[in-house]
Order: C-alpha cells, then sequence, then structure tokens
C-alpha cells in the first residue's frame, strides 16, 4: 500500500512549475498536461521514484514507461536514431507521437523505467505546461498516463485527482488536454512498425515515409510477460461498466456514446447520452473519448452503447481504445 500523501492540486503557473521541477529532483511525483492527456512524471533517472511511480499507478513493473524531453537532441542521449527515425522526429516532434528506438549505450534512464527492454520509448510533447517542467527540471521525465493502471487515461486534472488523490505529491492544473487521446507509437528498430496508434494519425507517418507502416504483429496467448508493446494488453483503458460497441438500437438501461449527427433507435431511452461529435468530426471526438467514457461509466448504466465511429484518420486510434475498454470482461 502507498502511504496517504496529500496531493495538491496548483493552476498552471510560473510557481507551480517551479515546484514541480523541485518535486521532481526531491524523487517525488507530479502529474502534468500534456498535448494528448496528463502524464505521472518522476525523474526518469531515479530507480527509487520510478519504483514510487509503478506503485502509484498499480502498474505491473514489465510495462515501461516513456521518457520525455524538451528537443531531439535530448533524445539523442537516450537512444539511437536510424534514417526512419530521424525523419520521422523531424517531421513530428514536438508532437503526439513516441518513438521506440535502441536504448544507447549511455542512456540514463533507470532499467526499471524500460523494464529491463534494450529498447526505450522516447517523445518531445508539444504543450507548453509539460515544456515548462522539463525545461525548469532539465533532466528527462519518464510519465506514463495519470491514471489507476488499467483505467481510462485522464483529460483534465479532475479525472487525475479522482484516480491518483492521496498517491502523488502534485497535480499541475493546465486545463483539458488538447488531443485528447494518447501518442501514436512507432518503432524504429528495423523496418518501422505501429505498436499504437493515437493523436498522430497513420496517414502522415506513412506519407512522411514514404511506405505502408507495418502493424505490430499480435500478442500471443501466454507471452504476456514479453509482450512486443507491453502496455497493449487487450484488457486496458477500461471503465467498469460493460461496453457495447457499433450499436444501432439501445437497449433499456443503457447509456450511449454516440458519435455523428443521426442517433440510433430509442436514443431517447438512455440513461445519459453523450455524443463523441454531433458534427462527426473526429478531432472533436478524440478530446471527448476519455471523459465521456469517464462520465458515463459513473452512471451505473447496465451497459454503455457505442455507436459506430469511422476508421479513418484518428478514428483508428478511437476504435482501438473502445475495443480495448470493450475487451475487459471486468
Ligand atoms: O500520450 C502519451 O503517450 C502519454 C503522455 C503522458 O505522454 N503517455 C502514455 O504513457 O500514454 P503510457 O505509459 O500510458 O503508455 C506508454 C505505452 C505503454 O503501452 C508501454 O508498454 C509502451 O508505451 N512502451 C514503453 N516503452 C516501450 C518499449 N521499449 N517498447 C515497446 N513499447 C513500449
Ligand atoms: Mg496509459
Amino acid at each position: 500500500m502507498t502511504a496517504l500523501l496529500a496531493t495538491r492540486v496548483m493552476r498552471a503557473d510560473t510557481a507551480s512549475v517551479a515546484e514541480a521541477a523541485r518535486i521532481l529532483t526531491a524523487g517525488g511525483l507530479v502529474a502534468f498536461p500534456t498535448e494528448t492527456v496528463y502524464g505521472l512524471g518522476a525523474d526518469a533517472s531515479n530507480g527509487r521514484a520510478v519504483a514510487r511511480l509503478y506503485e502509484a499507478k498499480g502498474r505491473p513493473a514489465f510495462n515501461p514507461l516513456i521518457a520525455h524531453v524538451l528537443d531531439l537532441q535530448a533524445a539523442r542521449a537516450l537512444a539511437r536514431f536510424d534514417a526512419d527515425a530521424e525523419r520521422l522526429a523531424a517531421a513530428f516532434w514536438p508532437g503526439p507521437l513516441t518513438l521506440v528506438l535502441p536504448r544507447s549505450g549511455q542512456c540514463p534512464v533507470a532499467e526499471l523505467a524500460t523494464a529491463g527492454l534494450d529498447t526505450i520509448a522516447v517523445r518531445v510533447p508539444n504543450h507548453k505546461v509539460a515544456r515548462e517542467i522539463l525545461g525548469a527540471f532539465g533532466k528527462p521525465v519518464v510519465a506514463p498516463s495519470a491514471n489507476i493502471s488499467g483505467h481510462v487515461s485522464p483529460t483534465n486534472a479532475a479525472h487525475v485527482l479522482a484516480d491518483l488523490g492521496g498517491r502523488i505529491d502534485l497535480i499541475v492544473d493546465g486545463g483539458p488536454t488538447p488531443v485528447g487521446i494518447e501518442s501514436t507509437i512507432v518503432a524504429c528498430v528495423g523496418k518501422p512498425v505501429l505498436l499504437r496508434p493515437g493523436g498522430l494519425p497513420r496517414a502522415a507517418i506513412e506519407q512522411t515515409l514514404k511506405h505502408v507502416l507495418a502493424d505490430a504483429p499480435a500478442p500471443t496467448a501466454g507471452a504476456a510477460d514479453a509482450p512486443v508493446a507491453p502496455g497493449m494488453l487487450a484488457a486496458h483503458y477500461a471503465p467498469r461498466t460493460r461496453l457495447r460497441l457499433d450499436v444501432r438500437r439501445i437497449e433499456p438501461g443503457e447509456a450511449l456514446l454516440a458519435f455523428g449527427p443521426e442517433l440510433p433507435e430509442h436514443a431517447k431511452a438512455a440513461k445519459l447520452a453523450l455524443n463523441l461529435s454531433a458534427r462527426g468530426d473526429l478531432i472533436e471526438a478524440a478530446a471527448n473519448l476519455f471523459s465521456h467514457l469517464r462520465a458515463l461509466d459513473a452512471t451505473s448504466a447496465a451497459a454503455i452503447a457505442v455507436m459506430p465511429v469511422p476508421g479513418d484518420g484518428l478514428g483508428e486510434a478511437i476504435n482501438d481504445r473502445l475495443r480495448r475498454a470493450a475487451g475487459g470482461d471486468r
């Protein structure tokens, strides 16, 4: 059990950024906004701080973390970039893209943070507050999404407080996160592979690479302790309430997660209906996804009925998260 901490929530400003850097230096845990979702930061080079982070999240220690740095130059100290990785970093950093690369010889990140792998996930976030904290701290920060392991990612400070209040030192509140869905993860260890669809659509990456991006091989049963993309367990991002996907008709007692202007049959009977985007905009839908799931999860509905969402652009990542949320048998 983690000892109960007094979790402070501070509005993002010069004072809270300085306080965040101070806490990170002291081995503490700070949640802060990025353009994708809120992250829970710890000093990447401090094994004890990283261990506290795993404990606060209830995260299995075989699931490695993303190291966040200010720029490409800082990333080069952690990992080896091949030509494809160079191209992707030049095109999309700072931004919602994480690269999984071979760990460099002198990489200062704690072994625990990379779960003993010889690769490391690196990301240069594009959010004012995240960048100010990285700048003030001056070293790499490992930051998973700031939720209890297996729960829906947080897109505002209230979500973080609900999950991690009493378990972490500080939440820097910078308002809702603009993208709303986690970064896209591409491994550049040989041929580039898409490990996780996310806030940067596949088409943009393929355009830059000038070829089609391979998908991660499906996880094999029984290999759960050494998965290719360790965090991509089937039952991830799960609300407590069961999800029913591709719904065209609402059943009694269900809540509705809608998409677009045309609602399914019996929509009016839903316990609560929230629309990802009434005008059918996938960018707006991604930004709303996790907060709508949390709100619908709180209604104690029999199930959350989810309308079909198109699979192009950010729709690939949205559908991925919905399938995972539906996959858990809780
Ligand atoms: O948008 C984001 O990426 C957010 C913000 C806070 O930056 N972070 C985030 O972290 O989503 P997390 O820990 O929730 O997800 C990181 C994923 C996990 O699925 C993990 O297994 C995978 O990245 N990962 C990390 N290191 C890896 C590695 N060396 N090889 C393969 N997958 C890795
Ligand atoms: Mg996560």
